[in-house]
């Protein structure tokens, strides 16, 4: 029986049992997420607002003790926040990530070497799961590759709650969230803003804003569209379920078990991506959906939600047939031989995921920066540009790094002669920024490993 020590007296209302939460290990699965029915196939329907703030670290390196208080500051703030904000859709969700610079430029090479996850890729060298991004053949030469110490990912239905949140965490004087006066979540002190990034996510959204900002090639995007370039991007067979993209779920990526420092983490890419609509929009239906699906897919117009089930997968074969038979590479079928599992699997917890399940988990959000709200590092244009805020979860970079290679698609373009055009959709984008995370389980998201020093 609970005694009267056991019950939280302090807690203003108990949002977990009001909703039935149970707080997931990982930080990436968002509990209240619904899933809606598009013609027979089950779409997330993903919170409204996001926003992502990147930031450095500003503590002396060396300095013990500051790290130490600075690890239960935050780790005090985000209690504080989430006893106000309920954990789901209508509250807010909070992903805390940290980059290769926090782990080497303040955690001793002793411990690191102890605990960071290794990636058991195909050269065998063990190197950490988490690497620094590269550029990709495709990328821009003025692509930025950056190395924030820290990111923080919020998402919630309202944009007020993000907008509150960031304030009170990073800028002085703010005192109270939702009128409830608060203790100790300022920690702008010890982390510098580097940038703020925003978007939205939902159906219809994206040719609202385009529309209200003039942005060419707004009316060709469909009205319930929930990304500018039209299709459903959070298909429920297309974002990996439950604990998947962790480290340790599915055996042969990573050394980590689920006994690890480390386990329910993973990695986490965050780029900006500006996209090219009146390009996108300049060709027509079937040829939108063969080069963001396959050449194989005849659906209708009316449907943007073409059916990601197991069974449509694309493996290697069959996309090697595509570039053959069509010309034509699909963006997901590009990546689907390393974004799937290729057989029946068990994983480390003894769940069964058929052949053909996804284990890598997008997050992205449209975004209409240029390139972001606030840079502290590089200019900001008021003009509105397309794009989106590209964040995936992989349980390595080194996974992540193949997958993005696939979708340049330079080697199958050489191989079959393959115009830019009819690769995927690579050639309407351009990719700005980007940079790989460690995002650790929930109970480590305050600066991982400072305890152990
Ligand atoms: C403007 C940028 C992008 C847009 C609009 C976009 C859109 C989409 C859409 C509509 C799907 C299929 C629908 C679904 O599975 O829910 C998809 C699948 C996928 N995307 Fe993207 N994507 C973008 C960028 C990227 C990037 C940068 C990567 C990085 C590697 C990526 C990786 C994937 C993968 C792996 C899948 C297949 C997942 C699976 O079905 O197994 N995408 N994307």
């Amino acid at each position: 029986m609970a005694t009267e020590t056991d019950f939280n007296w302090a807690g203003v209302v108990d949002y977990a049992k009001r909703f039935g939460t149970v707080r997931p290990k990982t930080q990436y699965e968002l509990p209240g997420v619904t899933v809606e029915d598009h013609l027979g196939v089950p779409v997330a329907v993903v919170p409204l607002w996001h926003a992502v703030v990147t930031a450095r670290l500003s503590l002396p390196k060396g300095e013990l003790k500051d790290l130490k208080r600075a690890q239960e500051r935050l780790s005090q703030a985000l209690e504080e926040i989430e006893a106000i904000y309920p954990l789901n859709p209508s509250g807010i969700f909070i992903q805390v990530t940290y980059g290769l610079a926090y782990f080497k430029e303040y955690i001793p090479a002793s411990l690191t070497a102890a605990y960071m996850p290794r990636a058991l890729d195909d050269d065998k060298s063990q190197n950490w799961a988490l690497i620094d991004a590269i550029k990709f053949p495709k990328d821009p030469a003025t692509l930025i590759l950056e190395h924030n110490d820290v990111s923080f990912h919020f998402k919630s239905d309202y944009n007020d709650h993000i907008s509150d949140v960031i304030r009170v965490l990073f800028y002085p004087g703010a005192y109270s969230l939702n009128g409830i006066p608060l203790e100790n979540v300022y920690v702008g002190d010890f982390l510098n803003v580097t940038s703020i990034r925003r978007g939205f996510g939902g159906r219809g959204m994206p040719r609202t804003i385009a529309q209200r900002l003039r942005i060419a090639g707004a009316d060709k995007i469909p009205a319930g569209a929930m990304l500018f370039m039209g299709f459903t991007s959070s298909h429920v067979h297309g974002l990996a379920q439950g604990n998947l993209p962790s480290f340790e779920t599915v055996p042969g990526y990573t050394d980590q078990t689920p006994e690890s420092y480390f386990a329910n983490g993973t990695i986490m890419h965050l780029s900006h991506i500006a996209i090219n609509l009146e390009g996108w929009y300049g060709l027509d239906h079937k040829n939108r959906l063969q080069r963001m699906f396959n050449p194989r897919r005849t659906e209708q117009p009316e449907n943007l939600s073409p059916s990601q089930a197991p069974e449509t997968s694309t493996f290697r074969t069959d996309l090697e047939r595509d570039a053959k038979q069509t010309g034509i590479l699909g963006h997901n079928a590009q990546m689907q031989f390393l974004s799937r599992v290729d057989k029946d699997t068990t994983t480390v917890y003894g769940e069964k995921v058929p052949k053909g399940t996804v284990i890598f988990l997008r997050q992205d959000f449209d975004t209409v920066e240029n390139p972001f709200e606030f840079n502290a590092e590089g200019p900001v244009s008021p003009t509105p540009v397309p794009g989106v805020h590209f964040i995936g979860f992989a349980p390595s970079a080194q996974l992540f790094e193949k997958m993005r290679k696939e979708m340049d698609g330079v080697e199958l373009q050489k191989k079959y002669h393959l115009p830019d055009e009819n690769t995927g959709f690579t050639t309407f984008l351009v990719t700005t920024h980007r940079q790989n995370f460690l995002e650790p389980p929930r109970a480590r998201r305050s600066f991982p490993l400072v305890e152990l020093i």
